[in-house]
């Protein structure tokens, strides 16, 4: 059996068109089913339905065989338990600084409210910055309007989000899309059917975002 860890929502429906090339089809839509193990047209194939930030824990620990995650997530997530084997060229967008339009640049500590605590620890240490970080969960956007934060991080694709709450893109600290992520062990005992999967889904995606 292969288990595939995805999220709901722009991965699954940018994912899904690149297993349906490898012959892998949920035999249920899931993003109206509520089960979250969806079986699919090929036997032992199956997907797992999870948050978008939990699909690197599912991969690491073996629960999911492969999975699909944001490269911003797998900043976050750290550590060396994971192979990347392929970008997926899905869910583009940028990870950056943001503040409010024509804010003065605060002369003290620099308060940064993120979801992305790892990576803002990471980024402002490279620049040898004093920051305090704030950890949210969502609506990062809110936090330099009501002065719980003086900047955020986040990702951010049109800037429309940006735009709407009287916020400016600042620095630019990575370009994010998905890539595909494997089990270390998997990838040892299920190597020739995990190599064909990577090479059917290279190809899908050159064909569907050539480089
Ligand atoms: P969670 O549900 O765990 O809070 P999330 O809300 O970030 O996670 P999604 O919104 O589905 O989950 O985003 C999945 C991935 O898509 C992100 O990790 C990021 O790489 C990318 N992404 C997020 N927002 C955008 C966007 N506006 N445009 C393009 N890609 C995006
Ligand atoms: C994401 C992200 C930003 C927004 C950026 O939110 O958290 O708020 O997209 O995109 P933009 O630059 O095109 O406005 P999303 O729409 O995924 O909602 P979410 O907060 O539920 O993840």
């Amino acid at each position: 059996m292969l288990t595939i860890a995805l999220s709901k929502g722009r991965i699954l429906d940018d994912t899904l068109p690149l297993l349906a090339a490898a012959g892998i089809v949920p035999t249920e839509n899931p993003d109206k089913s509520r089960k979250l193990i969806i079986p699919t047209t090929q036997a032992d194939v199956r997907l797992l339905i999870v948050r978008a930030t939990d699909v690197p824990t599912y991969v690491e620990h073996g629960a999911a065989d492969l999975g699909v995650a944001g490269k911003d997530v797998l900043l976050e997530y750290g550590g060396q338990g994971l192979y990347e084997p392929l970008d997926l060229r899905i869910a583009l967008c940028k990870l950056m600084t943001a503040g409010a339009v024509g804010a003065p640049e605060p002369k003290g500590r620099l308060r940064v409210a993120t979801k992305f605590v790892n990576v803002a620890k990471r980024y402002y240490a490279e620049q040898g910055r004093q920051v305090d970080i704030i950890k949210l969960y969502g609506s990062m956007e809110l936090a330099p309007l009501v002065g719980l934060a003086d900047k955020i991080i986040d990702v951010v694709d049109t800037g429309n989000t940006l735009r709407a709450n009287g916020l400016e893109a600042q620095e630019l600290i990575a370009h994010i899309s998905s890539r595909l992520i494997v089990n270390k062990a998997s990838m040892k005992m299920q190597h020739a059917r995990i190599q064909e999967l990577i090479d059917t889904l290279r190809e899908a995606v050159e064909a569907r975002h050539p480089s």
